[in-house]
C-alpha cells in the first residue's frame, strides 16, 4: 500500500530544492511536493493538504518565513516544520524555534541528518496512532436473504452519521465477490481488504487511514477486491485483525456483510457491537427471519445485540410489524419505509446515498431515527486521543 507520509518543501532556491528532493525521495513511504509560490497562497495549500512536515527556507525573506512558521504553528500544531537556512547563526535558528519550528536543517545539508529527523517524525506518528486505544464501534448489517436493503440501509447509515457527528466512520464492504457499496457513494478504490491484510505486519494506522478513499459526506470506504476470485484469499481470521485495527482509527463503522452464515460472517457478527438484521413483510423474508433468529439464539446473542429492521415498510398489507412480533416473538427495533422508486433510483445511478439526497424525505428522518435508537454519542470528542498521544509520546520520549 503506498505511504501517504506528506512532506512539503516550501523553498525559493532551487539548488537546495533539488539538493532536498535527492535526499527525500530515497526514503520509502513519503509523498513529496514543493511549493516556490507566495507564502501567504502556500497557507492555502497546506490548509488544504495538511501535511505532516514543512521543509521551510527562512531564506531569502527571514522575517516574512518566520511569521509564516507562526502561523502555522497556531493554527496547525501537528504539522512539524522544519526550518532550514544556509549558515544560519544560532540567534536564527532560536527564533525559528521560537517560531514554532521543531527542527533545524543547516545547509549545506546533512543527509543523514536530514533523513533521521524525518524518519523519527514518523516513527512518533506510528506510535501517536498507536497510542489510541480502540474506541470504534461496529455496526453490522445482514440482510435475511438478497434484496432485502442490507446495502442500501448500511451505506445510508454511514452517510447520515457522518450528516450528523464530527466522528471518523467508515463503511466496509464484506460483499467479497460482488460487493458494490462503493457505487452508492460513487468513490473509487485503489486499496482494497486484500491490500490491508498483504500489508498487515508493518501497516502505519495513519497512513492506511488516509489511503482510504473518503466521499465527500465524510464517510471513508474499504472496499472487497477487484476481481472475484480473489474473494477466497480472504479468511476469517484476517477480517478479524482488520476490524480490531479499524477499532483504532474509527468511531463507527459500519458494515456491510453477506446473507451466509460462513466462517466469515459468523466471526464478523461475533466481533459486531450491534447485528441489524434486515427483513421485510412478505411470507418467505419472515420464514428466513426466525431462521436467522434463532441460530442467533443459539450462538446466545441477545435482544441487545441483534436488531430487528423491517425495511420497504408499508402499513396495507396484511401483516403488519406487530403481527410480526407475536409471529417471531422477537421486537422491531426499526421500521423503514419503502421509498419513491424514481427518486431511488436516480440517488443509486448518480451515486448519492438518499439520505443526503433528500435528507428530509420520511426515509431519511427513519434512518436518523435508527441513529438515535442506537444511542450513537454523537457529541463533539473532546479527549479524541490528542491529549492521550501525548501522554503516551512523553512517556516514550522522555
Ligand atoms: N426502503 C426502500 N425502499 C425502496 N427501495 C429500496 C429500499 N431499500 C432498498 N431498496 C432497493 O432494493 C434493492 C435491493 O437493495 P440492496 O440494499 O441492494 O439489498 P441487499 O444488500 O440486502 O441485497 C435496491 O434496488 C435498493 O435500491
Ligand atoms: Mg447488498
Amino acid at each position: 500500500m503506498d505511504a501517504v507520509f506528506k512532506i512539503l518543501v516550501v523553498d525559493l532556491d532551487d539548488a537546495s530544492r533539488s539538493g532536498f528532493k535527492t535526499i527525500l525521495q530515497k526514503i520509502p513511504g513519503i509523498k513529496l511536493t514543493f511549493e516556490t509560490k507566495e507564502l501567504n497562497k502556500v497557507y492555502t495549500v497546506v490548509q488544504k493538504d495538511q501535511p505532516h512536515i514543512i521543509l521551510l527556507n527562512l531564506q531569502p525573506n527571514v522575517e516574512e518565513a518566520l511569521k509564516f512558521s507562526e502561523k502555522i504553528s497556531n493554527n496547525f500544531p501537528d504539522i512539524k516544520i522544519f526550518a532550514t537556512a544556509r549558515n544560519a547563526r544560532s540567534d536564527l535558528i532560536i527564533r525559528a524555534m521560537r517560531a514554532g519550528a521543531r527542527e533545524f536543517i543547516m545547509q549545506p545539508i546533512n543527509k543523514e541528518e536530514l533523513i533521521s529527523a524525518v524518519k523519527s517524525e514518523i516513527r512518533i506518528k506510528r506510535y501517536t496512532q498507536k497510542a489510541r486505544p480502540a474506541h470504534g464501534i461496529v455496526y453490522s448489517f445482514m440482510g435475511v436473504k438478497g434484496g432485502v436493503g442490507s446495502t442500501t440501509t448500511a451505506a445510508n447509515m454511514a452517510a447520515m452519521l457522518a450528516r450528523k457527528a464530527k466522528k471518523d466512520i467508515i463503511l466496509v464492504d464484506l460483499n467479497l465477490q460482488l460487493g458494490n457499496a462503493a457505487l452508492y457513494f460513487d468513490i473509487k478504490s485503489k486499496y482494497s481488504i486484500l491490500d490491508v491484510i498483504k500489508n498487515m505486519e508493518d501497516l502505519d494506522l495513519a497512513l492506511l487511514k488516509e489511503s482510504l478513499p473518503k466521499h465527500e459526506s465524510g464517510v471513508r470506504l474499504l472496499s472487497p477486491p477487484l476481481r472475484i476470485e480473489e474473494a477466497e484469499m480472504i479468511k476469517a481470521g484476517h477480517i478479524e485483525d482488520i476490524l480490531a485495527l479499524l477499532r483504532n482509527i474509527f468511531d463507527y463503522i459500519v458494515v456491510d456483510t453477506h446473507n451466509r452464515f460462513d466462517d466469515m460472517t459468523l466471526k464478523v457478527l461475533d466481533e459486531s457491537d450491534q447485528i441489524l438484521l434486515l427483513s421485510c413483510l412478505d411470507v418467505p423474508t419472515i420464514f428466513n427471519t426466525q431462521k436467522c433468529l434463532d441460530l442467533f439464539t443459539k450462538l446466545g446473542y441477545n435482544q441487545d445485540k441483534v436488531l430487528l429492521v423491517l425495511n420497504r415498510y408499508f402499513l396495507n398489507t396484511d401483516i403488519d410489524a406487530n403481527a410480526m412480533e407475536e409471529l417471531i416473538h422477537y421486537p422491531v427495533f426499526q421500521r423503514l419505509p419503502l421509498y419513491d422508486h424514481k427518486n431511488c433510483m436516480d440517488a443509486v445511478n448518480r451515486g448519492i446515498p438518499f439520505t443526503l439526497l433528500s435528507p428530509n424525505c420520511k426515509y431519511s428522518s427513519r434512518i436518523e431515527q435508527l441513529i438515535e435508537r442506537l444511542k450513537v454519542d454523537l457529541s463533539e470528542d473532546k479527549n479524541n486521543g490528542k491529549t492521550q498521544n501525548k501522554r503516551f509520546l512523553q512517556k516514550i520520549l522522555g
